[in-house]
């Protein structure tokens, strides 16, 4: 198939576009920059140039391209997540979630493509009410924090219009928590080991927030398999161990060799991180991957954080 990939150069990105392309498939891959067609080339794609914040700059990219698939995976999160500011932070993510999403259906409409992969993500969105393990049935938060309203209002419109572009075969990957080689949980260079390498990571609270987790390279094979066939709808991404924060961070710490996180009670955790860091440290639930297995005949190799951040770490 011919498949063009928004995001070819991100964390995702270089994993996913030399799986595509070995699997036989003719890739074009998207970014900014004349600088990054060298980078593309090397992982076995075609380069096409374009802003996906600019409707007529993407709709030539997919119109010299003539996608069969495209598959979405534009987010700007590699400055760093600043958790008090949370929706400043993803603003450029929620653009690139709602303007950006919308240019891409519109162009690939234009060229009569039948699938359209985009990315989610298995975690914060999730209501923080009922059992510790959500499945794509269950609803996502219908009362958001205040700090993270808009990129969970970002999340909501890209998951709707994806699934509603009735003219397509749409398909939501919610992903876990990267983590592995490009991510910020990459034992060299990898911003959140940095932070836990100097203790500068606490439990907060109880740490009872359970979290998803998914190495990069399972990621990009359920994307592989996503682009290939699957059922319009949502899909959880995720490993087969969600985990509070209690359990992993410890953990983390121990395989990156870093001393124990501090703890910090919920009311100063709340002060110092603001309050989506504390959501995240206590109330957030992790996704069940029964479906994608069942569905998409996918299996991750790295089916615990446990062993994976192990095997990254070494
Ligand atoms: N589920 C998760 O845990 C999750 C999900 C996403 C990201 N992250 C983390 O966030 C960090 C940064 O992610 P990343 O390395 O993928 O980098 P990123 O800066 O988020 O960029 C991702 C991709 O989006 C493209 N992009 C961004 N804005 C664009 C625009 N206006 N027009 C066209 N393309 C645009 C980039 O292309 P160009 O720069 O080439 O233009 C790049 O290919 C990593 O630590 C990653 O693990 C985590």
């Amino acid at each position: 198939m011919k498949i063009l990939v928004a995001g070819a150069t991100g964390a995702l990105g270089k994993q996913l576009v030399p799986r595509l392309v070995a699997r036989g498939h003719e890739v074009v891959g998207m970014t900014r920059s004349e600088s990054k067609r060298g980078a593309i080339a090397e992982l076995g794609a075609a380069a096409v140039v374009a802003d996906a914040l600019d409707p007529e700059q993407v709709a030539r990219a997919v119109a010299e391209s003539e996608p069969e698939v495209i598959v979405h995976q534009l987010t700007a999160l590699s400055a760093g997540l600043d958790l008090r500011h949370f929706d400043r932070t993803f603003a450029d993510t929620n653009r690139l979630r709602t303007e950006g999403t919308d240019h891409l259906l519109a162009a690939g409409r234009a060229v009569g493509i039948r699938r359209f992969v985009a990315q989610s993500y298995a975690g914060w969105p999730f209501a923080r009410t009922g059992g510790p393990v959500k499945t794509e049935d269950d609803p996502l938060d219908p009362t958001p924090p205040d700090a993270m309203r808009q990129s969970h209002d970002a999340i909501r419109y890209l998951e709707n219009a994806v699934i509603g572009a009735g003219w397509t075969e749409g398909v939501v990957l919610r992903y876990g928590g990267f983590y592995g080689p490009g991510t910020s949980l990459a034992p060299e260079g990898g911003e959140t080991v940095e932070m836990i390498r100097k203790r500068k990571f606490p439990v907060v609270g109880d740490g009872g927030g359970v979290w998803s987790f998914i190495h990069i390279e399972d990621a990009a094979d359920a994307t592989v398999a996503a682009t290939e066939h699957g059922a319009r709808g949502i899909y959880n991404i995720v490993d087969d161990e969600p985990a509070p924060v209690s359990e992993w961070l410890p953990d983390l710490a121990r395989a990156v060799g870093a001393r124990p996180p501090r703890h910090a009670p919920l009311w100063l955790g709340r002060m110092l991180a603001g309050e989506a860091a504390a959501v995240m440290m206590t109330e957030v639930r992790g996704a069940s991957n029964l479906k994608p297995k069942r569905e998409l005949g996918w299996e991750p190799k790295h089916p615990s954080w446990r062993d994976g951040f192990a095997g990254v770490a070494a």
